[in-house]
C-alpha cells in the first residue's frame, strides 16, 4: 500500500510549509531594505565563527522573479564576499525560473517556513544567520504569523535574525519586525519604519504597511496602536521641519518620539537614512 503522504511524518517534515501567494515583485524594490540590513547588524553578515562558517542568508518568498534576492546578495556581499545566499520559494515555477542564476554561493530551492537546508557530502549541515521575508506574511492570516516565526526561528542560529517586513510596490514606505533568535527562543527586538524620503513623507502611510502582526491591532489600548498614534502626533508637531524637506521632517519627528520616551536607536545616523528603529519595543506577537 502506498503510504498517505499526509500521514507520513518524514514526508510532511520536508513538504514546504505555507501557501502559494501572489508573486509580485520589482527590481530595486528592496534596495533600502538591503541598505538597512547591512547597517543594522553588520557583524551578523560577516561573522564566521563556529556554525556561522556555513551560515546562509535566506531570502524567503522572493516572488515571480529572483531579482530582489540577487540584488540583496550583491549588496550584502560587499560586507562578506563569501556569503552564501539561498532564495526560497513555495511556488515550483518560480524556483525553476531562478535556476539559471544558481552559482557556487547562490542557490534557489523549493521550500517553505521549514527552510530547505542541505547537508554536504562530509556531513556538514547548512545553517542560517539571517532570513528576510518581505511581503510574504502579509498575505497570510494573522493567526499564522506566530507559528511561521516558530518554524523559521527553529532553523536560525542563536544570535541570528528574521526580518519580516512589508513595503509598498516601489519600496518607498516599508516596515519590518526584527526578530532575534535567543537562547530561550525568539524575541521581537525592534520595529522599524523605513522611508525613501524622495517620495515625500506621508505619516499615515506606514500604518497600512505595518507587518501582519500589527496591522489588525490598530485599536485603542494596544501598545502598537499607541506607537502609531504617537508617531503621527510627533509628525504633526514637527511639521514645520518640512520646510527643509521630507528627510528633515522625518528626523525631527523621530527625535520627538525619543523625547516621548521611545528608544529610538542611533537616531542621529539612522533617522537621516530614513529609518526609525524602535528598539526594545516590548510588543507581543
Ligand atoms: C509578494 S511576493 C514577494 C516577493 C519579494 N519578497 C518582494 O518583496 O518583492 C511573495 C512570495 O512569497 C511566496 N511565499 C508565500 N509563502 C511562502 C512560504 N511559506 N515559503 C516560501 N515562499 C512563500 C509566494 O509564493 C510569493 O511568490
Amino acid at each position: 500500500m502506498t503510504p498517505n503522504p499526509r500521514r507520513n511524518p518524514a514526508r510532511s517534515a520536508t513538504r514546504p510549509q505555507g501557501q502559494i501567494t501572489r508573486g509580485k515583485t520589482a527590481p530595486n524594490r528592496l534596495r533600502r531594505v538591503d541598505a538597512f540590513l547591512a547597517a543594522y547588524d553588520p557583524a551578523l553578515i560577516t561573522r564566521g565563527d563556529g556554525d556561522y562558517q556555513r551560515a546562509l542568508y535566506v531570502d524567503l518568498g522572493y516572488g515571480a522573479e529572483p531579482t530582489t534576492t540577487l540584488e540583496s546578495a550583491a549588496r550584502l556581499r560587499r560586507l562578506n564576499r563569501k556569503l552564501g545566499v539561498l532564495g526560497v520559494e513555495i511556488e515550483p515555477d518560480r524556483v525553476a525560473r531562478a535556476q539559471p542564476f544558481v552559482d557556487e554561493r547562490t542557490d534557489f530551492r523549493l521550500g517553505g517556513f521549514n527552510l530547505p537546508l542541505k547537508t554536504d557530502r562530509s556531513g556538514h549541515a547548512e545553517t542560517v544567520r539571517l532570513v528576510r521575508a518581505f511581503n510574504v506574511l502579509r498575505q497570510y492570516d494573522v493567526e499564522e504569523v506566530r507559528p511561521a516565526y516558530d518554524q523559521i526561528m527553529a532553523q536560525v542560529l542563536p544570535g541570528g535574525l528574521l526580518m519580516d517586513g512589508t513595503s509598498d510596490p516601489y519600496g518607498r514606505v516599508w516596515t519590518a519586525n526584527m526578530v532575534r533568535r535567543t537562547a530561550l527562543g525568539w524575541e521581537l527586538e525592534a520595529l522599524v519604519l523605513g522611508l525613501n524620503t524622495r517620495g515625500g513623507l506621508d505619516p499615515d502611510a506606514f500604518q497600512t504597511r505595518l507587518p501582519k502582526s500589527f496591522i489588525h491591532r490598530m485599536v485603542p489600548g494596544d501598545p502598537a496602536f499607541r506607537f502609531m498614534e504617537d508617531w503621527k502626533a510627533a509628525a504633526r508637531d514637527t511639521r514645520s521641519a518640512e520646510t527643509w524637506g521630507p528627510r528633515a521632517w522625518f528626523v525631527a519627528a523621530g527625535k520627538a518620539m525619543k523625547t516621548k520616551g521611545y528608544d529610538v536607536a542611533r537616531e542621529d545616523l539612522w533617522l537621516k537614512r530614513g529609518w526609525l528603529v524602535w528598539r526594545d519595543c516590548g510588543l507581543e506577537i
